[in-house]
């Protein structure tokens, strides 16, 4: 076997690595998308001491349970779930 040869099998078994980790990271991002919701300009996390969390990067799917998502007029938007 030439160093050709192990370096093609290495990269080949490296795309299909890369290719099988991003095909299961899209599906769970169609499950829940970690995007930012611009909508929410602050949230309030029971795990946090209801303490205001601003700059979230968070949406009403990915946030953690009983986090509640606010808007910057201060209307609730959701709750995570
Ligand atoms: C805040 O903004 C949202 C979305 O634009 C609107 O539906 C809601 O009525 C507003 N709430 C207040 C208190 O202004």
């Amino acid at each position: 076997m030439t160093i050709h040869r192990v370096v093609f099998l290495a990269l080949l078994l490296l795309s299909g690595t890369v290719l099988l980790g991003s095909r299961v990271e899209s599906a769970a991002a169609k499950a829940c998308p970690r995007n930012c919701d611009t909508d929410i300009a602050y949230m309030v996390c029971p795990s946090s001491g209801e303490r205001i969390i601003r700059k979230v990067c968070t949406n009403c799917c990915a946030a953690q349970k009983g986090c509640k998502l606010f808007r910057s007029n201060g209307s609730i938007k959701c709750t995570g779930t």
